[in-house]
């Protein structure tokens, strides 16, 4: 009986061990052929994270300038002077929605029209739909408003376990922004300009769109690729989750009442219980 038992018990053992190897193997052999985009720092990762105003103005003059040229970003002009965004002033949101073109309309005779673009407008799409915008460009840019929060990656295990947990490295949220820096930097092969190693399957219909110089920064921030990825991330992620600042501070505020309120049950239980003997 014992023996059986035993005997049970050892083959349930040696089978779970024969999983877990197989698994870390084909965990290891999807890493080879599609590796994981590295880890960065960002501002705004952690419980007190915050995001870079600077660095989010930065990130939507590259928006501007280069991806707006294929990628629609779905958000309100007005967004961008909100507290905990870009905050640009309420003149320069003016003057930057007026710089676009809108189509309205129709107007009393059914027809139409073009206006300057007011605050309240959507940031307009450069292509009329995604049909035109694939038979231009060999397949349809994503929408850029949700992607920094839509693209994740696989992380195995245990990192996923660790990622949602409080602790060293740990509450790892920014997959989204570190694979769009990672698309950035993906192309490594001078031969074929459609080549990533980041995007799955390799073979991606945008060709490298940012190199070092390309956008000038005011500022003083050194102009290269590397700082553009970041930037331009960045604001991306604000993008996708413009409310992030007022989140994580509450939820430190919650944190702290909970621990303050776990303080006075202590002190009431023991005050209670304190003259029943134990
Ligand atoms: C010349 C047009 C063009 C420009 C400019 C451009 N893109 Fe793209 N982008 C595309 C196309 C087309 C795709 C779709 C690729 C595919 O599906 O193979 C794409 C895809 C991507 C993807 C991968 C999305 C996914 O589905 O995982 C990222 C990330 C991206 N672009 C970021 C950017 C950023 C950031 C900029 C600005 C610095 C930019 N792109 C500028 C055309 C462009």
């Amino acid at each position: 009986m014992t023996f059986a038992k035993t005997l049970t018990k050892v083959i349930g053992a040696a089978t779970l061990l024969a999983g877990v190897v197989a698994l870390s193997n084909l965990t290891a052999r999807a890493e080879e052929e599609q590796p994981n985009p590295t880890r960065q720092q960002w501002t705004f990762a952690g419980a007190f994270g915050k995001y870079d105003k600077a660095q989010l103005q930065r990130g939507f003059k590259i928006y501007k300038e280069v991806c707006s040229n294929c990628h629609e970003l779905h958000i309100p002009i007005r967004t961008l002077a909100q507290p905990g965004g870009p905050e640009l002033s309420v003149d320069e949101v003016k003057a930057l929605a007026a710089s676009y073109t809108v189509k309205d309309g129709p107007n009393s005779s059914g027809e139409m029209f073009d206006r300057p673009g007011r605050p309240s407008d959507y940031f307009p799409a450069p292509f009329a739909n995604p049909e035109a915008a694939a038979a231009a460009l060999g397949s349809a840019p994503p929408d850029m408003s949700l992607l920094a929060k839509a693209r994740k990656y696989e992380r195995g295990f245990p990192a996923f376990v660790f990622d949602a947990l409080p602790v060293p490295g740990g509450m790892y949220q920014e997959l989204g922004p570190d694979y769009i820096y990672a698309i950035l930097h993906g192309y490594e092969k001078d031969e074929d300009p459609n080549w990533n190693a980041y995007f799955p399957g390799h073979k991606i219909a945008m060709a490298k769109p940012l190199t070092d110089g390309q956008v000038d920064y005011t500022d003083g921030t050194p102009a290269t690729l590397d700082q553009y990825a970041k930037d331009v991330a960045s604001f991306l992620y604000w993008a996708a989750e413009p409310t992030l600042e007022d989140r994580k501070s509450l939820g430190v505020k919650v944190m702290i009442f909970l621990l303050v309120l776990s303080c006075l049950m202590y002190f009431t239980k023991r005050t209670i219980w304190s003259d029943v003997a134990h």
